[in-house]
């Protein structure tokens, strides 16, 4: 398609987890649109343009080869992207303050900050701005005052659109949601740029899976989900405390549980806890926004499925330690997998990142390997990974190891050949499967003393 002949022009301000293949997505499903992604990372934007993606997601690479330069471009040139846009998608990063007034819960809103003052700067054609990131409840309500305050009689209308996606399943999540929720102000202008959205979703998505709402409603609605998801794996983890108590199997008692339909199945795998990007943080969000409306009590329910989920991971290392003889010092441990969750090279919040750390105080010597995230486990432990070797190879990193510690569910871990790997290791060899992914019945006819989460070990010792 010419140039000159886009019906609409949208940027994605952020190109990261989100931007880049939400904004691949649409591109491939509304050829008729252009789609620049920006972000102030000239890095970022060089790999998004190159064959080697800044980012691993399956599906990824075909949809941006499919729309690269044809519509869908990526760029560093910021402020002509905005001048020239009729839509605008706001996808950049919003940690926890680590500072000042909410520092460890509240949002650091400096980036959502600097975005709207550089599209208000750059703006002389009324656009449609979009949350894409996550935010705190009425963030709308900051947006629209930092775009309408001074000279500039320039209208925007402000959409929220929080992205519902998962990492590793990112294509499939944009391709075929569950939903896609919209907020609008409930104004004739606030529909009129609902409908804009709607329209661009419509063209793949069906109508009765287009949720619409207030703008208030959409922002928590985000935040809700990711703590209704968290919570239920905190839910299944607590209970898996007390599995190994009692020599009830969490899996059992998950399936039991999950064929409720009121229940469901889904997200109940018992193991060592959420990491991520988002679970923590959103539900810490959560937590500062019922504080902040002096709600308590709820605040302190939200905060204990953060508890339970650093209890797990503790209890993790401690079942470790006290397996092995109460000392790991000078002893080799073999960690499969360090992305926070498979098909991944993501580690942000990961619970390996925890768990190695705890392991290295211990004074063990850690080999660590994992398909996609080697990279990312490097600059985590810089600084203290002297003990640390970062090994492709899983036979490799676990030759002459006293345990193999699982950490991410890779599904190569499964078909690798475990006679073999406990040919190479020291006697007695421990495996603990902080994921439940492998065939403990088999492991521990091969001879491996073997200890899951939530169920009873399996050993010779
Ligand atoms: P990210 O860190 O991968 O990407 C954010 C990008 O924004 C970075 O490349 C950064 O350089 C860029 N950026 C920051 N400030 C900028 C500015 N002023 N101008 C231009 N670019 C700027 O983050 P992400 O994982 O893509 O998450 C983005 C948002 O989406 C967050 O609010 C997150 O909570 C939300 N979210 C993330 C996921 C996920 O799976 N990662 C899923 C749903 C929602
Ligand atoms: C999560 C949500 O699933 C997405 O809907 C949301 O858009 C996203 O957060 C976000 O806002 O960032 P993501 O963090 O990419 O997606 O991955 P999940 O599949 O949710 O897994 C999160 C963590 O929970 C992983 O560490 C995973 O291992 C763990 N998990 C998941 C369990 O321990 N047990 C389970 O049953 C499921």
């Amino acid at each position: 398609m010419n140039k000159d002949q886009f019906i609409k022009k949208i940027v994605c301000i952020g190109a990261g987890y989100v931007g880049g293949p939400t904004m691949a997505v649409i591109a491939n499903k509304c050829p008729d649109y252009k789609v620049t992604v920006v972000d102030i990372s000239r890095k970022r934007i060089e790999a998004w343009n190159s064959s080697q993606l800044p980012i691993y997601e399956p599906g990824l690479r075909d949809r941006v080869e499919k729309a690269r330069g044809k519509n869908l471009f990526f760029s560093t040139d910021i402020d002509a992207e905005i001048a020239a846009a009729d839509i605008i998608f706001v996808s950049v990063n919003t940690p926890i303050k680590t500072f000042g007034e909410g520092a460890g819960k509240a949002v650091d809103l400096q980036f959502i900050e600097q975005t709207a003052q550089r599209i208000k700067k750059n703006s002389s054609s009324p656009k449609i701005v979009i949350e894409k990131s996550t935010l705190p409840v009425r963030s709308a309500d900051t947006l629209d005052t930092i775009l309408h305050s001074g000279k500039n009689s320039v209208r925007f209308e402000i959409l929220s659109n929080p992205e519902f996606m998962a990492e590793g399943t990112a294509i499939r999540d944009m391709e075929e949601p569950d939903r896609v929720l919209i907020g609008s102000h409930e104004t004739p202008s606030g529909h009129a740029a609902r409908d804009e959205l709607v329209k661009i979703y419509s063209r793949w998505v069906p109508e009765q899976k287009i949720i619409t709402t207030n703008l208030w409603s959409s922002e928590l609605s985000k935040l809700v989900a990711n703590a209704f998801l968290a919570q239920r794996i905190s839910s299944i983890n607590s209970i898996s405390a007390l599995c190994e108590a009692t020599e009830a199997d969490v899996t059992e008692v998950a399936r039991a549980v999950g064929c409720d339909s009121r229940i469901g199945k889904k997200f109940l795998n018992a193991g060592i806890g959420f990491g991520g990007s988002c679970f923590r943080k959103d539900i810490l969000n959560l937590v500062y926004l019922c504080e902040y409306y002096k709600l308590d009590d709820i605040a302190q329910f939200w905060q204990a499925v953060i508890l339970i989920n650093d209890n797990q991971m503790d209890r993790f290392v401690s079942r470790i330690l006290k397996t092995m003889f109460r000392t790991l010092v000078d002893k080799k441990i073999a960690v499969f997998g360090f992305a926070f969750k498979p098909d991944t090279g993501d580690t942000r919040n990961a619970p390996a990142i925890y768990i190695c750390k705890r392991l290295l105080e211990e004074k063990a010597h850690l080999s660590i390997t994992d398909p996609h995230a080697l990279p990312n486990a490097k600059k985590d432990l810089d600084g203290i990974d002297e003990g640390v070797k970062y090994i492709e190879d899983p036979y490799e990193a676990v030759k002459g190891a006293h345990a193999l510690v699982l950490l991410t569910e890779w599904s190569e871990y499964c078909g690798l050949d475990f006679q073999k790997i406990y040919d190479n290791m020291k006697k007695p060899a421990f495996i603990f499967d902080g994921r439940n992914h492998l065939n403990h019945r088999k492991l521990f006819e091969i001879g491996f003393n073997v200890y899951p989460v939530g169920k009873p070990s399996l050993t010779h010792i």
